[in-house]
């Protein structure tokens, strides 16, 4: 896997924060999900985010994005507090662009359509919008489908249609939540190495990325983090992390490794 990722982020020379949750705690109808979750997302790296099905992964992007308020703690981008900030500021000020787990396509437009209209929006110069469409079209391999509405496109087409919209803003921070979930082996490795120049086109950039096709996301992450019954329960380098006993024991299991 040498071959997709030639460098792994193991040490920061400086803490730059890029993204840091406080002391966040959220309830869903006295529900608790996350309680007292302290991370920091640094300036540059590819961060994975795991951990069992309705742990609060998805959550924590939407309080990530300002989609959900939490109820105790603060959300910090480059070291500025937006907790109370709207979708729209945190997109336009910040860079946040997020790859939804499912939806986020106008099922009734075509694709070229889905992507004209976000175009529209997060694309100052109206001269360069179809030329970025295009560009997006091809690197994604939707030419075939262009013109297609998504509700008829495949599962991994539609993927595709989200990641190719989410990084038409040129993104500065990059949100992917279940990215590699019905693609098949080609448009995986494919979106690795999108990933991967997304980190070294940019080194201010960062990506956070949740996805339980472990092994194809660790192969990518410098760091990663597992979520347990509402808590970090184990965070670091993918080697450490796949050897860490708490980590193995709530979601890797005893056999996984990243060979
Ligand atoms: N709007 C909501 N109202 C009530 N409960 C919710 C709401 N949104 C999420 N939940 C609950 O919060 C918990 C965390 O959900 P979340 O979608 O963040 O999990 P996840 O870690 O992303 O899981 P998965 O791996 O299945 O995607 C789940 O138990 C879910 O049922
Ligand atoms: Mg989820």
């Amino acid at each position: 896997m040498g071959l997709v990722k030639k460098f792994y982020i193991t040490k920061f020379k400086e803490e730059r924060p890029k993204i840091e949750l406080k002391n966040i705690s959220l309830s869903f109808n006295k529900r608790q999900i996350l309680d007292n979750i302290s991370l920091t997302i640094r300036e540059g790296e590819i961060c994975g985010l795991l951990g069992p099905n309705g742990v609060g992964k998805s959550t924590i992007f939407n309080i990530i994005i300002g989609l959900l308020n939490p109820d105790y703690g603060e959300v910090f981008i480059n070291k500025k507090k937006v907790t109370n900030l709207p979708i729209y500021k945190r997109a336009l000020d910040f860079g946040v662009s997020i790859v939804p787990q499912s939806g986020g396509i106008f099922s009734d437009l075509t694709c070229y359509q889905n992507l004209n209209a976000i175009a529209d929006l997060v694309i100052k110069e109206k001269k360069d919008r179809n030329f970025k469409v295009e560009k997006m079209i091809a690197k994604f391999e939707l030419d075939a489908v262009k013109n297609i509405k998504a509700k008829h496109l495949s599962g991994g087409q539609k993927k595709r249609v989200s990641i190719a919209m989410a990084l038409l803003s040129n993104p500065k921070i990059v949100l992917m939540d279940e990215p590699f979930q019905g693609l098949d082996l080609m448009s995986t490795n494919y979106l690795q190495e999108t990933i991967v120049n997304l980190q070294t086109e940019d080194i201010n950039r960062c990506c956070v990325i949740s996805d339980h096709a472990a092994r194809d996301l660790l192969k990518i992450s410098d760091r990663a983090v597992v979520l347990a019954n509402k808590k970090i329960i184990a965070q670091g380098t993918p080697k450490d992390l796949i050897n860490n006993e708490q980590a193995k024991s709530f979601y890797f299991g005893e056999t996984f490794n990243i060979n």
